[in-house]
């Protein structure tokens, strides 16, 4: 339930249509320092485990992307309290009054990440309906993993063309041998292993700094979780969680896309709050590039110095600490320039490649044999018509834009406004070019913000 008071004032969230698009001009070499979000992949499974709980809890730092409108939308439909402050990245989130444990398909598909109230939901009630997630664009993307684990602990899950229900009166602690280190699945089973009755071990879990914060939220809550090497996470499980406050870790992602907005135009960047041990092999092929990158102390804050003449790299995403999928559309359009033929292998989604169409639709040299791109770096790109087709292409083609000779379009900009929060006005910081044009039939989402000076001023971090 969305809290309405009197004297508020109504904050008006634009919600992107197919209408929408951005328009980006050839950009000089970008030059500043930017603040850093916080990571959209830890936020959106930290407010899903907040159902652990029964109370008020506080994150700060947390991105006013769609994704997380989205999830908010998805929190109050199961009767939590929320207020969000966009603009002061702070969202407050009373659970003590969720009831309800069944997730439409309306909200479902508009969001995978939604899937990640299943584990808190099971906990919880011991029951969870939920729609089928379906694939996307990316991938089929199962859940499979997901659903054979909750069954080892004990969940009776009947599956329908689009629906799931699950119920376990008590859920049984297990050794959990997950076959590839899925985030998602991971995160499901460590958020419903922390309510059960002993010691869950998951063994090959995913370890993506996303997933480590959440693990500090859990714990911050009274849970009991250790993680060893190699990819070892072991939860004993607690009798209640408590409300937490959290400051969300910055988001090496956007990170990651300014960094490589500075490179492709020839630029330099200062990132304060980048956390550079997290992005360890993303910043080893940039330095490979030529471009010069410099760590801050105990790894915060990190430099690039763009090279004029970057040379070409290769490299196959994995997972964590490998190189992150996540990053391999906006590195892909900077090796479209660069000296040489890079190799780039997507081996964690089978069909993550959509965006080289589009890129050669700018010029660019690539070819694909299966999941790997061949890309000979070409002296210019040229702007062009593109279409977005998920949240990080959208980021690529972004990037492209700022590099290419004329101008670029490019539509299906509701993939970035899920992944990113106004990342475009950071980047016109910069001296780039980049401009959204909203179109006609947007929608708006009307968020109560309490009038701070009279109701709840928003503490200042
Ligand atoms: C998370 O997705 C991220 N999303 C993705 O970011 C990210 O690309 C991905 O992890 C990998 O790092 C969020 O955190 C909300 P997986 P997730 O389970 O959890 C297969 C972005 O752009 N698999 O680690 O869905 C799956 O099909 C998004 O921000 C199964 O086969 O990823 C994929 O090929 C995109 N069965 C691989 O494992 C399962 O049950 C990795 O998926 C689960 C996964």
């Amino acid at each position: 339930m969305l809290r309405i008071i009197k004297k508020q004032k109504k904050l008006k969230v634009k919600i992107m249509s197919q209408n929408s698009y951005i328009a980006v001009e050839p950009s000089p070499a970008l030059q500043g320092t930017v603040e850093l979000v916080g990571a959209k992949n830890a936020v959106l499974v930290i407010i899903a485990s907040l159902l652990l709980t029964k109370g008020k809890s506080r994150l700060t730092n947390v991105p006013a992307s769609d994704d997380v409108l989205q999830m908010i939308k998805l929190m109050q439909s199961l009767g939590a309290e929320i207020f969000f402050y966009p603009n002061e990245h702070l969202l407050e989130v009373d659970t003590s009054q969720v009831t309800k444990w069944q997730v439409s398909a309306d909200i479902m598909k508009k969001m995978r990440a939604s899937i990640l109230v299943m584990g808190p939901l099971l906990a919880r009630f011991g029951k969870a309906d939920i729609a089928a997630p379906g694939g996307c664009v990316i991938g089929t993307r199962p859940i499979d993993y997901h659903l054979k684990n909750f069954k080892k602990m004990g969940a009776l899950i009947e599956e329908s063309a689009d629906y799931l229900t699950a119920r376990a009166d008590l859920l049984h602690a297990q050794r959990i041998v997950l076959e590839y280190p899925s985030v998602g699945a991971t995160e499901n089973v460590l958020m419903a292993a922390t309510l059960t009755h002993g010691v869950t071990t998951i063994v090959n879990a995913a370890i993506e700094p996303e997933v480590l914060d959440l693990i500090m939220v859990l714990r911050k809550m009274g849970a009991k979780i250790t993680v060893e090497a190699p990819a070892t996470i072991s939860i004993e499980g607690v009798i209640s969680l408590q409300p937490i406050e959290h400051a969300i870790i910055p988001d090496r992602l956007e990170a990651g896309a300014l960094l490589l907005a500075a490179a492709i135009t020839g630029g330099s960047i200062y990132l304060p709050q980048a956390q550079a041990y997290s992005m360890d092999v993303f910043l080893l092929k940039l330095e490979e590039m030529g471009h010069e990158i410099i760590v801050g102390p105990q790894g915060i804050g990190i430099t690039l110095k763009a090279i004029k003449e970057p040379r070409a790299v290769s490299f196959k995403t994995a997972p964590y600490p490998g190189f992150p999928t996540d990053l391999q559309a906006p590195m892909m359009a900077a090796l479209c320039l660069a000296q040489g033929t890079s190799i780039v292998e997507e081996t964690v989604f089978e069909n993550r490649l959509l965006h080289v169409r589009e890129l050669q639709k700018m010029g660019a040299q690539i070819k694909v044999e299966h999941n790997k791109a061949f890309i000979t770096g070409v002296d210019k790109l040229y702007g062009a018509s593109v279409i977005a087709t998920d949240i990080r292409a959208s980021c690529a083609l972004v990037l492209a834009g700022m590099a290419a000779e004329g101008s670029t379009v490019m539509t299906g900009i509701h993939h970035w406004t899920r992944g990113y929060d106004g990342l475009e006005n950071k980047l016109m910081a910069l001296g780039a070019h980049v401009t959204v044009y909203a179109g006609q039939d947007d929608a708006a989402v009307v968020f109560a913000q309490p009038d701070t000076l009279n109701i709840a001023p928003a503490p200042r971090n």
